[in-house]
């Protein structure tokens, strides 16, 4: 039988990505209000670490929700529940937001690799150094980082109102993504 909402996994990495994204906005500030690191100074270091950790990270949750929706595709919405035109609306918001996500994961990622740093993912694998060091590059992919992570806050909120709404009607949609 055909599950009503998304599958168990699809839930699991939903949920695991909006946490993520959540965390990465509150890390954003958390690390940039800190001061540059020095030899006194290192209180930054932790907070980049895992804004980079669960950003990569992230890549991977998001790859994994759209493989399992594929091939788990979801039960079609109630036809009481979206108007046709909001049905497109609500598509166009979901394919927005997974390309956004990625945009703003690699321009992080490679905002980071012409900085000098380097990455060890999770404190275990050294990513490789192939990014030469360069201002420039750095300062331009942390531009496109800035101003895809706003356009990812505005699609979000679109997202979760749309998602309020839905709850304050009663119609069956949330439940596709809360149920067990
Ligand atoms: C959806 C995923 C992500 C979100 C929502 C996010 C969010 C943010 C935000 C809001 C900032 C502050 C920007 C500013 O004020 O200049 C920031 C900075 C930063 N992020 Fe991310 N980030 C994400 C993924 C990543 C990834 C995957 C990496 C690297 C592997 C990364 C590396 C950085 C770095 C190095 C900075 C500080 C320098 C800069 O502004 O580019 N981020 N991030
Ligand atoms: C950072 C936060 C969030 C992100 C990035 C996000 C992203 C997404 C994406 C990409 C989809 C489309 C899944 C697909 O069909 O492929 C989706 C579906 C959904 N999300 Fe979120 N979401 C977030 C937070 C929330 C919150 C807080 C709720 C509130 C309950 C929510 C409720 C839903 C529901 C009900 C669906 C299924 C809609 C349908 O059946 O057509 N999401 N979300």
């Amino acid at each position: 039988m055909q599950r009503p909402g998304y599958s168990r996994t699809a839930i699991i990495m939903h949920w695991l990505m909006a946490i993520s994204i959540f965390f990465l906005f509150i890390s954003s500030w958390w690390m940039l209000s800190l001061p540059l690191p020095s030899e006194d100074y290192k209180y930054r270091v932790l907070p980049f670490q895992l804004h980079k950790n669960i950003g990569i990270t992230l890549i991977f949750v998001l790859g994994l929700l759209l493989y399992v929706r594929w091939i788990h595709r979801p039960a079609p919405v109630e036809p009481t529940a979206m108007t046709p035109a909001m049905h497109k609306l609500a598509a166009a918001n979901h394919v927005v937001l997974y390309l956004t996500i990625f945009v703003c994961c690699l321009s992080g990622y490679l905002s980071s690799a012409h900085s000098g740093w380097t990455t060890t993912l999770w404190w275990v694998l050294d990513l490789p150094d192939w990014g030469e060091e360069s201002e420039e590059l750095n300062i331009l992919f942390s531009d496109i980082h800035l101003w895809t992570c706003w356009i990812l806050l505005a699609l979000v909120a679109a997202h979760i109102s749309g998602a309020i709404y839905h709850a304050f009607r009663r119609d069956g949609l949330v439940r596709r993504m809360i149920r067990w």
